[in-house]
């Protein structure tokens, strides 16, 4: 038997599932090896997907890379990855503003894709690659990690057989002190949003239980870590959201914080439905509910799942979410069958995040998504 590669300290006893021989997985080619590092190792806690390429353009990332994942063939030269047979899925981990363009290589190259959150983060880039995939009958899933962490699946997979009811309230927040990310990657700091950042994850998972949402009111402000960065976004986001008929969502973000982490996890959802009420908890992976006598349930799993989902004895970064999704799409793929978020959904989100920046920008005025879905050809 074998176990997931030793990346951190600790042993990994969550064994490996080797029902599909090597030569039958689908082919992975990340381009984006930082967050896309993580993606690569997540193939080998998979059954039916296998690492098999990736690309940087910084020599430093490619030699550490190459150290966690011999086997992997890497390169610099994004158009060598795309030309490879063996590459089935292309995984795109590149900062926001070049994912449409990396999509769109990907489509015209005969890939699927698997892209990161925000598929996109502007309304040009939404309408070309929705136009690319169209021509193209490529498919692409978002990497939506949240939904894929195990309280959450456990959440929704409970609400799917009906224990909370019609949900008519969602709340979800998604709150990190983030001043290590700005020394990392410059482009967080004057070349995006956090509403497309964090708040991707507390948006998207709005989206996800309300269905489509109709109007936004949202505000926003600068930390005393975002002003001493010079941050252009906020880092501080409040949204209300409503439906056409009539449910709410709330959704807060703050990346400046000091973490309260033993009080208020870093990301919840709380659903509130006819039926009954539950939360899902990140890092901690707790779910908890009503039960119909309304005793309060709390699932714990996180010693259960944490060396699937982790690379060391607690917590660590997200394999466990990238593993899940990266299984969901290629089993979606090889039976033709239909999966969520695909690229409609993940663009539909992004004019979520748009709606919301703009309503902040307005000190609060209510937008509605109309408008945004139009231009970009959704309606
Ligand atoms: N929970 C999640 O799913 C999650 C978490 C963090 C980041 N992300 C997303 O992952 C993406 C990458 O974020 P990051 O934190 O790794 O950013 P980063 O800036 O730290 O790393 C980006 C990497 O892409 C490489 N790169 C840039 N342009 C390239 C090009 N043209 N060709 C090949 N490589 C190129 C850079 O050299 C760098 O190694 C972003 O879209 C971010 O929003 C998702």
């Amino acid at each position: 038997m074998s176990y997931f590669p030793r990346v951190a300290r600790g042993v990994h006893s969550y064994p490996m599932d080797e029902s599909v021989p090597e030569a039958d997985r689908l082919g992975l080619g990340v381009v984006g090896l930082h967050e896309g590092r993580t993606a690569l190792l997540a193939a080998y806690r998979t059954r039916n997907v296998r690492a098999v390429a990736g690309c940087d353009l910084d020599p430093a990332v490619l030699a550490e890379v190459g150290a966690d994942v011999p086997g992997v063939a890497l390169t610099s030269s994004y158009a060598d990855l795309l030309a490879r047979d063996d590459v089935r899925i292309v995984g795109v981990y590149t900062p926001d503003h070049l994912h449409a363009e990396h999509i769109i290589a990907a489509f015209e190259a005969g890939k699927d894709v698997v892209c990161t959150k925000p598929v996109v983060n502007d309304l040009a880039a939404a309408r070309q690659v929705l136009a690319v995939a169209q021509r193209t009958g490529r498919r692409l899933l978002v990497g939506q990690s949240t939904r894929f962490f195990e309280s959450f699946r456990r959440q929704r997979a409970a609400y799917e057989r009906g224990e909370v009811g019609d949900v008519e309230v969602v709340e979800a927040h998604y709150t990190h002190r983030m001043d290590w990310y700005y020394d990392r990657a410059p482009w967080i700091v004057d070349g995006t949003d956090w509403v497309y950042l964090g708040m991707s994850h507390p948006l998207d998972l709005l989206r996800w239980y309300l269905g489509p949402i109709e109007s936004v009111s949202a505000v926003g402000s600068r930390s005393a870590l975002a002003r001493r960065h010079g941050l252009a976004s906020y880092d501080v986001y409040s949204v209300n959201a409503m439906t056409a008929d009539g449910r709410l969502g709330r959704a807060f973000g703050h990346y400046g914080m000091h973490e309260l982490a033993r009080a208020r996890n870093s990301i919840e959802c709380l659903l509130y439905g006819s039926a009954g009420t539950s939360m899902a908890q990140y890092h901690d992976m707790r779910y908890v509910h009503t039960a119909d006598d309304g005793t309060e349930i709390v699932e714990d799993m996180l010693y259960e799942y944490r060396h699937y989902h982790f690379n060391n004895e607690v917590h660590g970064m997200h394999y466990g979410e990238f593993a899940n999704y990266l299984q969901y799409f290629a089993d979606a793929l090889a039976t033709d069958s239909d999966y969520s978020p695909g690229l409609a959904e993940g663009i539909e989100t992004f004019c979520l995040m748009a709606a919301v920046r703009e309503s902040a920008r307005a000190g609060g005025r209510p937008v509605e998504l109309a408008g945004l879905l139009d231009q970009v050809g959704l309606t």
